[in-house]
Protein backbone atom coordinates (compact mmCIF):
# COMPACT_ATOMS: atom_id res chain seq x y z
CA UNK A 1 0.00 0.00 0.00
CA UNK A 2 1.30 3.15 -0.73
CA UNK A 3 2.15 5.92 1.76
CA UNK A 4 0.89 9.81 1.57
CA UNK A 5 3.54 12.35 2.69
CA UNK A 6 3.69 16.01 3.46
CA UNK A 7 5.25 17.74 0.68
CA UNK A 8 4.56 21.54 1.25
CA UNK A 9 3.95 23.43 4.43
CA UNK A 10 2.91 26.95 5.04
CA UNK A 11 1.41 29.18 7.84
CA UNK A 12 -0.41 32.47 8.21
CA UNK A 13 -0.14 34.36 11.42
CA UNK A 14 -2.41 38.14 11.41
CA UNK A 15 -0.51 40.90 11.89
CA UNK A 16 -2.39 42.24 15.24
CA UNK A 17 -0.65 40.89 18.56
CA UNK A 18 -2.81 40.95 21.74
CA UNK A 19 0.05 40.26 24.61
CA UNK A 20 -0.91 39.47 28.29
CA UNK A 21 -0.89 42.77 29.25
CA UNK A 22 -3.45 44.11 26.71
CA UNK A 23 -5.84 41.70 28.32
CA UNK A 24 -4.70 42.76 31.86
CA UNK A 25 -6.17 46.06 30.72
CA UNK A 26 -9.77 44.56 29.65
CA UNK A 27 -10.13 41.83 32.27
CA UNK A 28 -9.97 40.68 35.77
CA UNK A 29 -6.02 38.91 35.22
CA UNK A 30 -2.18 39.15 35.32
CA UNK A 31 0.23 38.31 33.15
CA UNK A 32 1.88 36.38 35.85
CA UNK A 33 -1.56 33.90 36.35
CA UNK A 34 -1.53 33.14 32.64
CA UNK A 35 2.51 32.81 32.17
CA UNK A 36 2.62 30.63 34.92
CA UNK A 37 -0.73 28.35 34.42
CA UNK A 38 -0.33 28.30 30.23
CA UNK A 39 3.51 29.75 29.44
CA UNK A 40 1.25 31.64 27.07
CA UNK A 41 2.78 35.28 26.40
CA UNK A 42 0.78 36.77 23.83
CA UNK A 43 -1.45 35.23 20.63
CA UNK A 44 -2.87 36.77 17.23
CA UNK A 45 -6.24 38.11 16.64
CA UNK A 46 -7.60 38.48 13.06
CA UNK A 47 -9.08 41.24 11.16
CA UNK A 48 -9.72 38.83 8.25
CA UNK A 49 -12.36 35.76 8.12
CA UNK A 50 -11.62 32.28 8.85
CA UNK A 51 -11.03 31.75 4.89
CA UNK A 52 -8.46 33.98 4.19
CA UNK A 53 -5.94 33.07 6.69
CA UNK A 54 -6.30 29.34 5.43
CA UNK A 55 -6.29 30.78 1.68
CA UNK A 56 -2.49 32.28 2.85
CA UNK A 57 -1.60 29.50 4.63
CA UNK A 58 -2.82 27.03 1.57
CA UNK A 59 -1.03 29.05 -0.83
CA UNK A 60 2.22 29.41 0.94
CA UNK A 61 2.17 25.12 1.39
CA UNK A 62 1.08 24.58 -2.76
CA UNK A 63 4.02 26.99 -3.46
CA UNK A 64 6.25 25.20 -0.93
CA UNK A 65 5.31 21.50 -2.58
CA UNK A 66 5.92 23.47 -6.44
CA UNK A 67 2.46 22.65 -7.19
CA UNK A 68 -0.17 24.35 -9.06
CA UNK A 69 -4.02 24.36 -7.70
CA UNK A 70 -5.15 22.62 -10.75
CA UNK A 71 -3.04 19.77 -9.31
CA UNK A 72 -5.22 19.23 -6.43
CA UNK A 73 -7.82 16.90 -5.62
CA UNK A 74 -9.39 17.15 -2.19
CA UNK A 75 -9.23 20.26 0.09
CA UNK A 76 -10.12 19.84 3.58
CA UNK A 77 -10.19 22.39 5.31
CA UNK A 78 -9.94 21.36 9.62
CA UNK A 79 -12.04 24.33 11.84
CA UNK A 80 -14.25 24.63 14.31
CA UNK A 81 -14.79 28.62 13.48
CA UNK A 82 -15.69 28.71 9.96
CA UNK A 83 -16.67 31.97 8.63
CA UNK A 84 -20.30 30.33 8.22
CA UNK A 85 -22.09 27.24 8.27
CA UNK A 86 -23.34 26.98 4.70
CA UNK A 87 -21.20 27.21 2.87
CA UNK A 88 -18.03 25.57 4.29
CA UNK A 89 -15.24 27.49 4.86
CA UNK A 90 -13.32 25.27 2.73
CA UNK A 91 -15.85 26.07 -0.72
CA UNK A 92 -14.81 29.71 0.00
CA UNK A 93 -11.12 28.95 0.24
CA UNK A 94 -11.58 26.43 -3.06
CA UNK A 95 -12.58 29.76 -4.96
CA UNK A 96 -9.77 31.62 -3.35
CA UNK A 97 -6.64 29.42 -4.26
CA UNK A 98 -8.25 28.24 -7.89
CA UNK A 99 -8.13 24.59 -6.70
CA UNK A 100 -11.11 23.79 -9.66
CA UNK A 101 -9.97 20.08 -9.55
CA UNK A 102 -10.78 19.50 -5.93
CA UNK A 103 -13.83 18.43 -3.59
CA UNK A 104 -13.83 20.68 -0.84
CA UNK A 105 -14.84 20.44 2.75
CA UNK A 106 -14.99 20.84 6.38
CA UNK A 107 -13.70 18.71 9.29
CA UNK A 108 -14.53 19.65 12.86
CA UNK A 109 -13.00 17.69 15.49
CA UNK A 110 -11.91 20.88 17.59
CA UNK A 111 -8.05 20.81 18.56
CA UNK A 112 -7.73 17.68 17.09
CA UNK A 113 -9.05 18.55 13.45
CA UNK A 114 -5.37 18.79 12.06
CA UNK A 115 -4.62 15.21 12.97
CA UNK A 116 -7.84 13.75 11.86
CA UNK A 117 -7.61 15.89 8.30
CA UNK A 118 -4.09 14.47 8.16
CA UNK A 119 -5.51 11.01 8.60
CA UNK A 120 -8.33 11.03 6.03
CA UNK A 121 -6.64 12.58 3.60
CA UNK A 122 -3.75 10.94 3.71
CA UNK A 123 -5.73 7.47 3.55
CA UNK A 124 -7.93 8.61 0.56
CA UNK A 125 -4.18 9.09 -1.08
CA UNK A 126 -2.90 5.69 0.07
CA UNK A 127 -5.85 4.38 -1.23
CA UNK A 128 -5.35 5.57 -4.42
CA UNK A 129 -8.38 7.31 -4.58
CA UNK A 130 -6.75 10.74 -4.95
CA UNK A 131 -2.88 11.86 -5.21
CA UNK A 132 -2.81 15.01 -3.98
CA UNK A 133 -4.61 16.97 -1.16
CA UNK A 134 -4.71 19.97 0.87
CA UNK A 135 -5.12 19.94 4.42
CA UNK A 136 -5.98 23.47 6.05
CA UNK A 137 -6.20 23.68 9.82
CA UNK A 138 -7.46 27.06 10.50
CA UNK A 139 -9.06 29.33 13.21
CA UNK A 140 -10.93 32.42 14.44
CA UNK A 141 -11.53 31.78 18.31
CA UNK A 142 -11.61 35.54 18.85
CA UNK A 143 -15.26 35.27 17.51
CA UNK A 144 -16.47 33.61 20.71
CA UNK A 145 -13.51 35.30 22.63
CA UNK A 146 -16.40 36.79 26.00
CA UNK A 147 -14.36 38.86 28.47
CA UNK A 148 -16.82 37.44 30.72
CA UNK A 149 -14.90 34.28 30.85
CA UNK A 150 -11.29 35.03 32.01
CA UNK A 151 -9.91 31.51 32.36
CA UNK A 152 -10.95 30.60 28.69
CA UNK A 153 -10.84 33.98 26.90
CA UNK A 154 -6.84 34.31 28.26
CA UNK A 155 -6.11 31.03 26.37
CA UNK A 156 -6.91 31.02 22.52
CA UNK A 157 -6.10 32.62 19.48
CA UNK A 158 -6.05 32.98 15.86
CA UNK A 159 -4.28 31.19 12.89
CA UNK A 160 -3.92 29.22 9.94
CA UNK A 161 -1.12 26.15 8.81
CA UNK A 162 -1.62 24.05 5.69
CA UNK A 163 -0.10 21.25 4.12
CA UNK A 164 0.46 19.63 1.23
CA UNK A 165 -0.20 15.66 0.63
CA UNK A 166 1.01 13.59 -2.13
CA UNK A 167 2.20 9.65 -2.50
CA UNK A 168 5.71 9.06 -0.96
CA UNK A 169 8.66 7.57 -2.80
CA UNK A 170 10.64 4.96 -0.94
CA UNK A 171 9.60 4.49 3.09
CA UNK A 172 9.25 7.90 4.07
CA UNK A 173 5.41 8.85 4.94
CA UNK A 174 2.70 8.58 7.23
CA UNK A 175 3.38 5.54 9.09
CA UNK A 176 0.43 5.63 11.22
CA UNK A 177 -2.22 7.25 12.70
CA UNK A 178 -3.88 7.12 16.31
CA UNK A 179 -7.39 8.65 16.71
CA UNK A 180 -10.26 8.59 19.36
CA UNK A 181 -13.54 10.54 20.88
CA UNK A 182 -15.29 10.19 24.16
CA UNK A 183 -18.30 11.71 23.26
CA UNK A 184 -19.57 11.53 27.23
CA UNK A 185 -16.93 14.37 28.09
CA UNK A 186 -18.46 16.60 25.52
CA UNK A 187 -19.68 19.28 27.66
CA UNK A 188 -16.31 19.80 29.28
CA UNK A 189 -15.20 21.97 26.49
CA UNK A 190 -17.93 23.55 24.40
CA UNK A 191 -18.56 27.05 22.71
CA UNK A 192 -22.24 28.08 23.77
CA UNK A 193 -25.07 29.53 21.45
CA UNK A 194 -23.55 28.70 18.87
CA UNK A 195 -25.04 26.54 16.03
CA UNK A 196 -28.67 25.65 15.75
CA UNK A 197 -28.79 26.39 19.22
CA UNK A 198 -27.88 30.39 18.33
CA UNK A 199 -30.05 33.18 19.41
CA UNK A 200 -32.53 30.43 21.37
CA UNK A 201 -31.38 31.88 24.54
CA UNK A 202 -33.40 34.38 26.48
CA UNK A 203 -32.47 36.64 27.58
CA UNK A 204 -29.78 36.91 24.53
CA UNK A 205 -26.62 35.09 25.51
CA UNK A 206 -22.93 35.93 23.67
CA UNK A 207 -21.52 32.88 22.48
CA UNK A 208 -18.49 31.96 24.50
CA UNK A 209 -15.83 29.16 25.13
CA UNK A 210 -16.60 27.18 28.39
CA UNK A 211 -14.04 25.07 29.82
CA UNK A 212 -13.81 22.63 32.83
CA UNK A 213 -10.44 23.48 32.81
CA UNK A 214 -8.93 20.69 35.52
CA UNK A 215 -10.82 18.36 33.88
CA UNK A 216 -9.97 18.80 30.13
CA UNK A 217 -6.04 19.06 31.52
CA UNK A 218 -6.23 15.36 33.09
CA UNK A 219 -8.15 14.19 30.55
CA UNK A 220 -5.38 16.17 28.04
CA UNK A 221 -2.13 14.45 29.49
CA UNK A 222 -3.67 10.74 29.69
CA UNK A 223 -4.58 11.21 26.52
CA UNK A 224 -1.97 12.54 24.44
CA UNK A 225 0.84 10.91 26.11
CA UNK A 226 -1.58 7.46 25.57
CA UNK A 227 -2.31 8.17 21.79
CA UNK A 228 1.31 9.28 20.79
CA UNK A 229 2.62 6.33 22.26
CA UNK A 230 0.45 4.14 20.77
CA UNK A 231 1.03 5.92 17.16
CA UNK A 232 5.03 5.04 18.05
CA UNK A 233 4.06 1.62 18.32
CA UNK A 234 2.47 1.05 15.69
CA UNK A 235 5.01 2.29 13.20
CA UNK A 236 7.31 -0.47 14.02
CA UNK A 237 9.66 2.81 16.04
CA UNK A 238 10.94 2.87 19.42
CA UNK A 239 10.81 5.65 20.95
CA UNK A 240 14.20 6.44 20.99
CA UNK A 241 14.08 7.07 17.64
CA UNK A 242 11.14 9.66 17.55
CA UNK A 243 13.21 12.90 16.40
CA UNK A 244 10.68 15.47 17.46
CA UNK A 245 7.36 15.60 18.55
CA UNK A 246 5.20 18.26 17.31
CA UNK A 247 2.33 18.66 20.09
CA UNK A 248 -0.61 20.47 20.16
CA UNK A 249 -0.08 23.75 21.70
CA UNK A 250 -2.82 24.26 24.42
CA UNK A 251 -0.75 24.39 27.64
CA UNK A 252 2.50 24.18 28.11
CA UNK A 253 2.12 22.36 31.18
CA UNK A 254 0.70 19.85 29.35
CA UNK A 255 3.28 19.70 26.87
CA UNK A 256 5.79 18.85 29.33
CA UNK A 257 4.09 16.39 30.97
CA UNK A 258 3.30 14.41 27.57
CA UNK A 259 6.70 14.68 26.57
CA UNK A 260 7.54 13.22 30.39
CA UNK A 261 5.15 10.47 29.38
CA UNK A 262 6.79 9.78 26.30
CA UNK A 263 10.67 9.89 28.27
CA UNK A 264 11.62 12.70 25.35
CA UNK A 265 14.08 14.90 26.34
CA UNK A 266 13.01 19.06 25.89
CA UNK A 267 15.42 19.01 23.16
CA UNK A 268 12.65 17.15 20.63
CA UNK A 269 9.47 19.01 21.50
CA UNK A 270 8.70 21.95 19.45
CA UNK A 271 7.14 24.44 21.70
CA UNK A 272 5.21 28.30 20.62
CA UNK A 273 3.02 28.38 22.64
CA UNK A 274 4.50 31.56 24.07
CA UNK A 275 3.88 33.46 20.89
CA UNK A 276 0.21 31.97 19.56
CA UNK A 277 -1.14 30.87 22.58
CA UNK A 278 -4.14 27.68 21.80
CA UNK A 279 -5.28 28.28 17.83
CA UNK A 280 -7.09 24.92 18.26
CA UNK A 281 -6.69 22.81 15.03
CA UNK A 282 -3.89 25.24 13.15
CA UNK A 283 -1.48 24.87 16.16
CA UNK A 284 0.24 21.67 14.73
CA UNK A 285 0.28 23.15 11.05
CA UNK A 286 1.63 26.44 12.23
CA UNK A 287 4.43 24.47 14.54
CA UNK A 288 4.94 22.17 11.90
CA UNK A 289 6.09 24.65 9.51
CA UNK A 290 7.78 26.80 11.62
CA UNK A 291 10.06 23.89 13.04
CA UNK A 292 10.76 23.02 9.11
CA UNK A 293 11.86 27.24 9.21
CA UNK A 294 13.79 26.78 12.47
CA UNK A 295 15.85 23.62 10.48
CA UNK A 296 14.21 21.59 13.59
CA UNK A 297 13.15 18.55 11.00
CA UNK A 298 16.23 16.72 8.84
CA UNK A 299 15.56 14.68 6.11
CA UNK A 300 14.50 11.29 7.59
CA UNK A 301 13.08 12.61 10.49
CA UNK A 302 10.81 10.73 12.59
CA UNK A 303 8.22 12.99 13.47
CA UNK A 304 5.33 12.73 15.76
CA UNK A 305 2.31 14.69 15.65
CA UNK A 306 -0.17 14.52 18.62
CA UNK A 307 -3.27 16.25 19.55
CA UNK A 308 -6.30 16.56 22.27
CA UNK A 309 -8.96 18.81 22.30
CA UNK A 310 -13.30 19.66 22.42
CA UNK A 311 -15.46 16.46 21.83
CA UNK A 312 -13.31 15.40 23.99
CA UNK A 313 -11.15 14.15 20.84
CA UNK A 314 -7.60 12.88 20.50
CA UNK A 315 -4.91 12.08 17.89
CA UNK A 316 -1.34 11.45 17.08
CA UNK A 317 0.55 10.65 13.51
CA UNK A 318 3.74 9.56 13.28
CA UNK A 319 5.78 10.41 9.61
CA UNK A 320 9.18 9.86 8.26
CA UNK A 321 9.87 13.06 6.97
CA UNK A 322 11.21 13.03 3.07
CA UNK A 323 14.88 13.98 1.64
CA UNK A 324 13.52 17.34 0.92
CA UNK A 325 12.84 19.97 4.09
CA UNK A 326 13.28 23.26 2.16
CA UNK A 327 10.24 24.94 0.18
CA UNK A 328 10.32 24.14 -3.90
CA UNK A 329 9.27 27.79 -4.29
CA UNK A 330 8.10 31.01 -1.66
CA UNK A 331 4.27 32.66 -2.36
CA UNK A 332 3.96 36.12 -2.16
CA UNK A 333 0.65 35.60 -1.11
CA UNK A 334 -0.37 38.11 2.27
CA UNK A 335 -3.32 39.35 4.30
CA UNK A 336 -4.88 42.49 3.43
CA UNK A 337 -3.07 45.12 5.65
CA UNK A 338 -4.36 46.41 8.51
CA UNK A 339 -3.59 49.07 10.95
CA UNK A 340 -6.13 48.34 13.68
CA UNK A 341 -4.53 46.95 17.46
CA UNK A 342 -5.96 43.68 18.75
CA UNK A 343 -8.08 45.24 21.22
CA UNK A 344 -9.64 48.00 18.20
CA UNK A 345 -10.59 44.77 16.31
CA UNK A 346 -12.34 42.99 19.24
CA UNK A 347 -14.11 45.76 20.68
CA UNK A 348 -15.44 46.68 17.12
CA UNK A 349 -17.21 42.57 16.70
CA UNK A 350 -20.38 43.57 16.27
CA UNK A 351 -22.79 42.54 18.83
CA UNK A 352 -26.82 41.57 19.35
CA UNK A 353 -28.33 44.23 21.33
CA UNK A 354 -31.52 43.08 23.03
CA UNK A 355 -34.38 41.76 22.45
N1 LIG B 1 -6.66 35.28 35.46
C1 LIG B 1 -6.56 35.19 36.79
N2 LIG B 1 -7.17 34.24 37.52
C2 LIG B 1 -7.91 33.33 36.86
C3 LIG B 1 -8.05 33.38 35.46
C4 LIG B 1 -7.39 34.41 34.76
N3 LIG B 1 -7.47 34.53 33.42
N4 LIG B 1 -8.83 32.36 35.08
C5 LIG B 1 -9.17 31.68 36.20
N5 LIG B 1 -8.62 32.28 37.26
C6 LIG B 1 -8.71 31.88 38.67
C7 LIG B 1 -9.92 31.02 38.95
O1 LIG B 1 -11.04 31.85 39.18
C8 LIG B 1 -9.49 30.28 40.21
O2 LIG B 1 -9.65 31.13 41.31
P1 LIG B 1 -10.16 30.55 42.73
O3 LIG B 1 -9.14 29.53 43.13
O4 LIG B 1 -10.19 31.76 43.59
O5 LIG B 1 -11.50 29.95 42.44
C9 LIG B 1 -7.98 30.12 40.03
O6 LIG B 1 -7.60 31.06 39.00
C10 LIG B 1 -7.53 28.72 39.64
O7 LIG B 1 -8.26 28.30 38.53
P2 LIG B 1 -8.07 26.86 37.97
O8 LIG B 1 -9.03 26.68 36.86
O9 LIG B 1 -8.09 25.87 39.08
O10 LIG B 1 -6.58 26.94 37.39
P3 LIG B 1 -5.75 25.80 36.72
O11 LIG B 1 -4.46 25.64 37.44
O12 LIG B 1 -6.55 24.57 36.46
O13 LIG B 1 -5.39 26.43 35.29
C11 LIG B 1 -6.14 26.32 33.01
C12 LIG B 1 -6.42 26.80 34.42
C13 LIG B 1 -7.32 26.65 32.13
C14 LIG B 1 -4.90 27.05 32.48
C15 LIG B 1 -5.86 24.80 33.01
O14 LIG B 1 -6.90 24.15 33.71
C16 LIG B 1 -5.77 24.21 31.64
O15 LIG B 1 -4.82 24.48 30.94
N6 LIG B 1 -6.71 23.35 31.26
C17 LIG B 1 -6.69 22.68 29.99
C18 LIG B 1 -6.68 23.68 28.88
C19 LIG B 1 -6.74 23.05 27.57
O16 LIG B 1 -5.93 22.25 27.26
N7 LIG B 1 -7.71 23.44 26.79
C20 LIG B 1 -7.87 23.14 25.46
C21 LIG B 1 -7.84 21.73 25.17
S1 LIG B 1 -7.56 21.68 23.48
Amino acid sequence: MRRATITGWGKCLPPAVLTNADLERVMDTTDDWITSRSGIKERRISHVEASDLATVAAKRALAAAGLEPDAIQLLLVCTCSPDRLIPSAASFVHAKLGVVNAAAMDLNAACTGFIYGLSLAGAMISSGTIDRAVVVGVEKLSAFMNFEERSTAVLFGDGAGAVVLEPAEGDDGILAVDLGTDGNLAELLTVTHTGTEYGRSYPYEEPAILMEGREVFRNAVVQMGASASNVVAESGLELDDVDILIPHQANVRIIDATAKRMKLPPEKVYINIASYGNTSAATIPIALTEALEDGRIRPGANVVMVAFGGGLTWGAAALRWGSRIEPVAVSDAALAPTDMTALEILEARPRRTEP
